[in-house]
């Protein structure tokens, strides 16, 4: 019986700390998600107006805010969604240099290639809390 305690005592344990981590993970990747989402919207208009300073400038965050995101994800040791930031990041510094270059096709290709990623992150490692209510929470 003490045997059988001490175990769900561990247990109870063990599920407390996966989700504290599970939010400390999503508090510091909320803030840099919630300027993902306008700054890659922003970069996608910037870059059908061919305003190169604009679309420079988002480029550039965007690649800085995958950054992040690749820290935080690496530092929560979830490899494969700390992969995909990475490659955004790197495609990001690409998307700038094809601005930079008056490259407009290469440009919007890069662009286009960080955006499919989104969905297929959100699938995997992205929970919406309840059935339409829009705020989500980090999934390991
Ligand atoms: C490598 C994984 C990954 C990629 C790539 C990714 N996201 Fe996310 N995103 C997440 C996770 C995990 C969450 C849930 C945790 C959270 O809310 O921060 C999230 C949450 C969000 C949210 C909700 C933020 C909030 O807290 O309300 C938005 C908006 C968002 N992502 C936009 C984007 C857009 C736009 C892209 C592509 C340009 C993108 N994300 C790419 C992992 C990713």
């Amino acid at each position: 019986m003490r045997k059988v305690s001490i175990l769900i005592g561990i247990c109870l344990l063990a599920g407390v700390a996966l989700t504290l981590w599970a939010q400390a993970v999503e508090e510091q990747l909320s803030p840099v998600m919630k300027q993902v989402a306008p700054t890659a919207a922003s970069l996608r208009m910037n870059l059908t107006a061919k305003d190169a300073s604009a679309a420079a400038n988002d480029a550039q965050k965007l690649g800085e805010l995958f950054t992040q995101a690749q820290g935080i994800f690496k530092a929560a040791k979830v490899g494969d969604a700390a992969k995909v930031a990475k490659g955004n990041a790197a495609e990001a510094q690409e998307t700038l240099a094809a601005i930079k270059a008056g490259d407009w096709d290469a440009a919007t290709a890069k662009a286009g290639a960080i955006q499919r990623t989104c969905k297929g992150c959100h699938d995997v490692h992205r929970e919406e809390v309840s059935p339409g209510s829009k705020t989500y929470k980090f999934k390991p």
